[in-house]
């Protein structure tokens, strides 16, 4: 099966400033491929970098070294070394990214900043506002909240109002770190909905999940990220 995504030789090493310029290697050689309508799971303890490993393949994180293959426009791209401009096409057409918290826009309503990246994609706007409404309905979102700005919802509600986005334009590949983290259980099963569906469409998927009961229901398999000390 060819890939959608898939990391070669993904290394990252922070280096800290403020501690005199040390330097903390964090990954090291990840060699990962997700294929079409999988789902891989990371795996490893806290602080091996699973979170670390998705911002660099979103591009938050600039890797260190190795390279980034998305199928994206027909084409293979190299996220590790794509310019901000092809990074922001990716990010629009291919490329989404539910992070753990909701990056709160402030006088934003819920509802706009699901519709966004919807109307970015050449989406009239009555349409994607009703699409972006709908989800945050099948995530139990109360609709007086579609309305207001998420900076005063609890944690469990700016969660939902970040996977509506995430999941509301279908994008081909789907980073996923621990998105039922804050949810009650009701809504965990819409978000385990919400992945089959996706994986069924042909997405492809990579997800950080804390919760092992989702992640045996969502994973076709699990990726071991393992802290850097015990592989040097
Ligand atoms: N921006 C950063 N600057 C410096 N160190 C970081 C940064 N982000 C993460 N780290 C460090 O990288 C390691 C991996 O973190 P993280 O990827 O969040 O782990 P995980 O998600 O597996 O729990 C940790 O030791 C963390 O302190
Ligand atoms: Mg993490």
């Amino acid at each position: 099966m060819s890939f959608a995504l898939r990391a070669e030789g993904l290394g990252k090493s922070f280096t800290l400033h403020l501690q005199g310029g040390i330097t903390l290697p964090v990954l090291h050689g990840i060699d990962l491929s997700v294929a079409p309508g999988e789902c891989v799971a990371l795996a490893g303890p806290s602080g091996a970098g699973k979170s670390t490993l998705m911002r660099c393949l979103y591009g938050n994180y600039g890797a260190g070294s190795g390279r980034i293959l998305l199928r994206h426009d027909d084409a293979v791209v190299d996220l590790a070394a794509a310019d901000a401009r092809l990074v922001r096409a990716v990010r629009r057409d291919t490329l989404g990214y539910v992070s753990q918290f909701l990056r709160v826009i402030p006088r934003v309503p819920a509802v706009e900043i699901v519709a966004e990246p919807l109307t970015a994609r050449g989406i009239a706007r009555e349409e994607a506002l009703a699409r972006a409404g709908a989800l945050l309905a099948r995530l139990n979102l109360p609709e007086r909240l579609h309305r207001l700005p998420p900076a005063t919802f609890s944690g469990g509600e700016q969660q939902r109002v970040n996977l509506a986005r995430g999941f509301a334009p279908g994008y081909p590949v789907l980073l996923l770190d621990e998105p039922t983290a804050s949810l009650d259980a009701a809504n965990r099963e819409v978000v385990i909905a919400l992945i089959a569906e996706a994986k069924a469409r042909g997405t492809a998927i990579i997800g950080i999940f804390h919760d092992v009961e989702v992640r045996d229901r969502v994973a076709d398999r699990l990726f071991e990220v393992a802290p850097l000390a015990e592989v040097a």
